[in-house]
C-alpha cells in the first residue's frame, strides 16, 4: 500500500510505529475542490479551515498557501496558527467561553473576526477593547429556533440539544440586542453574522443524507432571514454570512458513526445553501456579502492514516470471544471517537494489500478493553510485524488521542511525492514523566 507514492511498510520502518501518515496532496485536492464547488455558482467565498478537526501547524500552513483562512477555539490555537505564518487579519476566533486573555490577545493581535457567542461575551469585549483602545473585528454567533427541524425531525431536536450551548439566541430577540449593540459600539467592528450546527449524524441517530441536506436548508434559511431583518430595522447589510462546517465525504467502505455509507456531493451541499441564497434575494437587499465557510472535517479527514505493527496473535477457540485476537501497538484511544460514536474506520494490511482476505480478527490494542482499532475485520493471514493502516484518521483523530496506561502518542509524518518529514515528534517517556511531582510528605514506601 503507498500513500501519494511512498511505501507504507517503507514509512513504518522509517518512523517506527504508530505513526500517522498525512498526505499533503489530498488536503490541498480537498481545498481546491471546496473552493471550486462553492466558487462556480457564487464569487464570494472563503474557506476558513476549522483548525478544530487537526491543528498541526504544517496542516495549517498547507490550508493557508491554499488561501484560506484558520478557524481557532484557544490561545493555544491562535499560538499553533501564528506558529503556521498565519497573519492574524486570517484568523477567526469561535468558541462559547473565551477567557478575557483570550479576548484580549484577539484583539490585540488584530484577527480577522471574533465569532461572539453570547451577550456576555459581547460586555467584556467591548470593555476589554475600550481598555486597550482597540476595535475588534466581529461577527454576531447564532442561535436559530430551528422550527422547520423540529416541527418534522425529532432526531435533529434531540441531537441538536448538545450544541445549545453556542450562539446567541435568535428567538428571543437576544440576537437582534447583540447586532444593535455592535452596531453602536465604536470599538466594535461588526462584520456579520456566524452560524454553525456541524454534521447532525451522531447516534443513536441514523444518518439520512436528505434530511442532512433539509436541515442545513432550514438553518440557512433562518440565518438569511434574521440577516434580512437586521437589515430592515438596523439598516445593517451583514457582509460576512459564515456558515460554519460540518460537510463530509462519502468514504468507499463508510464512514462515521455506525459506517455511514452515504453523504451528500459537494455540489449537493453547495446547491443547497446558494439556492437559499439565490432564492430568498439576498443580492437585492445586501448585496454581495462574502460566503464564509468552516470546514473542518472535509479537508483532512481522508488525508491521513495510522499505521501500526501487528504484535501477538492469539486464537481464542471457544466461548463468546470466540476468533483470532490480533494485538497491534496502537489502539482506539487515539481515536476515540470511534469509542464515543462508534465511528467507523476501515483497517487494511498494508504489505499484503493485494492478499486475499481470508480471515476475521479483531484489531486490537496493547492497552484495556474497549481499544479496538477493527472490529471483526476482512484480513489476509497475518503474522508479527505486518503493518496495519487504519484510513480516514485526519479529522478529531490526533487532536483528541489520549495518553492512556501511559502510552505515548505517535509521532506524524507528512509525505509530498517522494518526500517525508517529521510534523509532530513523537512523545517520549522521559517527557512524560517530567510533567509528575511527588510531594516532599509523601516519603518513599
Ligand atoms: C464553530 C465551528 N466551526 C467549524 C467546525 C468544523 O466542523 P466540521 O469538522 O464538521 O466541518 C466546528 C467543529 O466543531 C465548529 O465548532
Amino acid at each position: 500500500m503507498t500513500i501519494e507514492g511512498n511505501d507504507s511498510v517503507e514509512l513504518a520502518q522509517k518512523f517506527g510505529t504508530p505513526l500517522w501518515v498525512v498526505s499533503e496532496a489530498t488536503i490541498r485536492n480537498n481545498l481546491r475542490m471546496f473552493k471550486r464547488v462553492f466558487e462556480k455558482n457564487y464569487p464570494k467565498v472563503r474557506i476558513v479551515y476549522a483548525s478544530k478537526a487537526n491543528h498541526s501547524p504544517a496542516i495549517i500552513r498547507i490550508v493557508a498557501q491554499e488561501g484560506a483562512w484558520v478557524d481557532t477555539v484557544s490561545l493555544g490555537h491562535l499560538r499553533l496558527a501564528t506558529l503556521a505564518g498565519v497573519p492574524p487579519g486570517k484568523i477567526v476566533f469561535n468558541g462559547n467561553n473565551k477567557s478575557e486573555t483570550e479576548l484580549e490577545t484577539a484583539v490585540e493581535m488584530g484577527i480577522g473576526a471574533i465569532n461572539v457567542d453570547s451577550l456576555d461575551e459581547l460586555e467584556t469585549l467591548s470593555r476589554i477593547c475600550k481598555k486597550i483602545e482597540k476595535v475588534a473585528n466581529i461577527n454576531i454567533r447564532l442561535r436559530g429556533s430551528y422550527a422547520k427541524s423540529a416541527e418534522k425531525d425529532a432526531a435533529f431536536v434531540k441531537d441538536n440539544t448538545s450544541e445549545s450551548k453556542f450562539g446567541i439566541d435568535i428567538p428571543s430577540g437576544q440576537a437582534f440586542e447583540a447586532c444593535r449593540r455592535a452596531l453602536t459600539d465604536k470599538f466594535l467592528n461588526l462584520r456579520g453574522l456566524h452560524h454553525h450546527v456541524g454534521w447532525t449524524a451522531y447516534p443513536p441517530l441514523p444518518y439520512n443524507r436528505d434530511l442532512d441536506l433539509i436541515r442545513i436548508k432550514n438553518q440557512v434559511e433562518e440565518v438569511v432571514d434574521f440577516a434580512l431583518q437586521v437589515n430592515e430595522k438596523l439598516g445593517f447589510a451583514p457582509s460576512v454570512l459564515d456558515l460554519g462546517g460540518g460537510f463530509r465525504k462519502t468514504r468507499p467502505q463508510g464512514f462515521g458513526p455506525n459506517r455511514v455509507m452515504s453523504m451528500p456531493d459537494l455540489e449537493e451541499y453547495a446547491d443547497t445553501i446558494l439556492d437559499v441564497i439565490t432564492d430568498m434575494n439576498v443580492s437585492k437587499t445586501l448585496g454581495q456579502p462574502e460566503l464564509w465557510f468552516e470546514p473542518g472535517g472535509f479537508m483532512v479527514t481522508d488525508a491521513v492514516t495510522l499505521l501500526s505493527t501487528v504484535g501477538t496473535i492469539k486464537m481464542v477457540e471457544s466461548g463468546p470471544g470466540k476468533g483470532k485476537w490480533v494485538a497491534v501497538d496502537s489502539s482506539a484511544y487515539l481515536f476515540v471517537r470511534k469509542l464515543i460514536f462508534n465511528f467507523y474506520h476501515n483497517s487494511i494490511i498494508a504489505n499484503k494489500a493485494l492478499e486475499p482476505l481470508t480471515e476475521i480478527a479483531d484489531i486490537v490494542g496493547p492497552i484495556c478493553t474497549y481499544d479496538n482499532v477493527g472490529d471483526k475485520v476482512r484480513v489476509p493471514r497475518l503474522e508479527r510485524g505486518d503493518v496495519v493502516a487504519t484510513l480516514d484518521q485526519g479529522s478529531y483523530c490526533e487532536t483528541i488521542s489520549t495518553k492512556y496506561c501511559a502510552y505515548l502518542r505517535p509521532a506524524t509524518v507528512l509525505v509530498n511525492k517522494e518526500r517525508a518529514d517529521i510534523i509532530t515528534a513523537r512523545e517520549t517517556l522521559d517527557e512524560y514523566l517530567a510533567q509528575y511531582r511527588l510531594p516532599t510528605w509523601l516519603s518513599a514506601p
